[in-house]
């Protein structure tokens, strides 16, 4: 039996707010004007931040030699964009670093995925030269953040939600909705929201299983749906949902993404995975 709108909005009252830092660097990444002295300030208010940002501005992801020891060096050394990445990423870590049963998710499998899918997502704008980067990078972070409110109906209900899948033969998400009354990208949507969230992230979470629903930031929209599906095709799945929601070929077409693209992205992506110490 679907369960009410009520539950779900307690539950999602219930989920600390976003942290202000998090919240800041997300307003920083919005203007162009923003100074890479501005995002240090905000980033060294929080030493909690900063100190996570480091550990991981040191994993051999990066590539560099000698240790980052403050947040001005990894600024220089790094670059403005992947520091503000990194803040972001350190930011919301708390959240994410969760096990979700429901969806068969181990302690910080979620984490790794939403990981891996914002740094896909800001690969391809790269690739396809568009210009929001940054903004598909906290939008990978964030896309399955719905997860964490629903996981515990879907624990319920787990085995009949795969067998219906598998007799409907119809994805999970749509299923999810069916039986659960919301789906996980909706209810992501809604949490989104409640951290007044900017529109555009609130539309690519939203939307991320059903691009073809957003009325704007349809390519961002596009981005992080094909992000999601190349993370869970090299094996940093987001949950037992992971193979039952297909990866849609309007997204690729829209994207003007071939076969051939998605095999040389893949490839370039798996450097990021031998370095476990870049998702820690
Ligand atoms: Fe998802
Ligand atoms: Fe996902």
């Amino acid at each position: 039996m679907p369960i009410k709108l009520e539950h779900v909005l307690k539950r999602i009252q219930a989920l600390p707010p976003l942290p202000t830092s998090a919240m800041r660097v997300i307003a920083l990444t919005k203007n162009p004007a923003t100074s890479a002295q501005e995002l240090e300030t905000v980033i060294a208010q929080d030493p909690a931040l900063a100190a996570s940002m480091l550990r991981q501005a040191n994993s051999s992801y990066y590539g560099y030699a000698r240790r980052i020891s403050s947040v001005q060096e990894a600024i220089v050394v790094l670059g403005f964009q992947a520091t503000q990445g990194l803040a972001m990423a350190s930011a919301v870590a708390p959240f994410l670093k969760t096990g979700l049963s429901g969806y068969d998710m181990e302690q910080e499998g979620l984490w790794k995925h939403s990981m891996l899918t914002a740094m896909t997502a800001r690969r391809l704008c790269q690739n396809l030269k568009l210009p929001f980067g940054d903004v598909a990078f906290t939008a990978g972070l964030l896309h399955d953040i719905g997860k964490l409110i629903i996981a515990v109906y879907v624990q319920e209900v787990g085995p009949y939600l795969l067998k219906k899948v598998s007799e409907a033969k119809v994805s999970y998400v749509e299923i999810e909705e069916k039986v659960i009354g919301y789906n996980h990208a909706t209810v992501g949507g809604m949490l989104a929201k409640r951290w007044n969230l900017p529109e555009d992230l609130v539309t690519a979470i939203s939307y991320h299983h059903d691009p073809s629903g957003a009325e704007n930031y349809t390519k961002l929209t596009n981005v992080i749906h094909v992000a999601n599906g190349l993370a869970n095709s090299l094996g940093m799945g987001g949950g037992v949902d992971s193979f039952l929601n297909p990866l849609l070929q309007e997204s690729l077409e829209d994207l003007t993404l071939k076969e051939l693209d998605l095999e040389l992205l893949i490839s370039s992506l798996g450097d990021l995975l031998i370095d476990p110490s870049l998702f820690n």
